[in-house]
């Protein structure tokens, strides 16, 4: 097993499933004391208890809504209450909404936004100053694939991964030099509850088996990633082909190809 994180700790967003969970439990393994964060205290409380007992590590929960505008407030004041020095942020929450742009109530965009764009910012710029000062963080913040595809009809996430490996890759030519190296992690189609939220389980159990990956290879990439200090990782050959073709077509041929996709009603 690589890199001991003995003496770490490390700040999981959305650890009550899929690919948080994953990094938590990859965390722990190696050593490191966790914060999980999501809204499902139960099961961050189980996780915590069970990585716990495993590893013997110090596992605290933060139960919390992250579209709410205080949820960096509420997470950086558990981290001083419970005196947690932070050396590994993995700002992994997120969900795609199911409504088109127009369907949606402002309050459920601002939400989709708040909750992978603000956050994100939020927690990278509140607790990467300390990081820097010890001259040691990690830093893995979720984009997609969808990052590098062609614009979706109807949908504000692509435009929010975007935003997230571009901002990912700014802040590591702004902190690597100063030992905090920060990663976009980039999956594909990733087992997980993230296609139950977002209602599109019927139409993703199409796709052929090539095409997904387990939420553990995923979190496994892009900790290895991270801690190789690349600024980008895009999980598996097949997608890694297709996030760099994809940049090859000039943005006519984008939209285009954009457009075509199913829109969200
Ligand atoms: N699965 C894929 O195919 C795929 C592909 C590319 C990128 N991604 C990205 O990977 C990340 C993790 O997704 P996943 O596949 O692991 O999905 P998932 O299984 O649905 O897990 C999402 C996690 O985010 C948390 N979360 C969602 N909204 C939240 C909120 N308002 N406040 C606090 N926590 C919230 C959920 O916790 P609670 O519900 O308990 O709050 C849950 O722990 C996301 O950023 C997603 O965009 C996923």
């Amino acid at each position: 097993m690589s890199a001991s994180l003995n003496g770490r700790t490390a700040l999981v967003t959305g650890a009550s499933a899929g690919i948080g969970e994953a990094f938590a439990r990859l965390l722990a393994a190696r050593g490191a004391n966790l914060l999980l964060v999501a809204r499902r205290e139960d099961r961050l409380r189980h996780l915590g208890n069970e990585l716990e007992q495993a590893f013997g590590i110090r596992a605290e929960i933060c139960a919390v809504d992250l579209s709410r505008s205080d949820a960096v407030a509420t997470i950086v004041a558990a981290t001083e209450r419970m005196r947690l020095d932070i050396d590994i942020l993995v700002n992994n929450a997120g969900f795609a909404a199911s409504k088109s742009f127009l369907g949606s109530d402002w309050s459920e965009l601002h939400a989709e936004m708040q909750v992978m764009m603000g956050t994100v910012t939020g927690l990278m710029h509140s607790l990467a100053p300390a990081m820097k000062a010890r001259g040691y963080g990690r830093i893995i913040n979720l984009a997609s694939l969808a990052a590098f595809a062609p614009t979706a009809p109807s949908m504000l996430y692509t435009g929010i991964k975007s935003f997230v490996l571009n901002v990912s890759e700014a802040v590591d030519m702004e902190l690597k030099p100063h030992g905090v190296y920060v990663t976009a992690l980039c999956p594909g189609f990733t087992w997980s509850e993230f296609h139950d939220v977002q209602g599109t389980r019927e139409l993703t159990n199409r796709l052929p088996a090539f095409m997904w990956h387990d939420a553990e290879t995923v979190a496994r990439a892009g900790f290895d990633a991270v801690m190789a200090g690349q600024p980008v990782c895009v999980p598996g050959a097949v997608n890694k082909t297709l996030a760099y073709t994809s940049r090859l077509f000039p943005e006519r041929i984008r939209y285009m190809m954009g457009r075509a996709g199913k829109m969200v009603e």
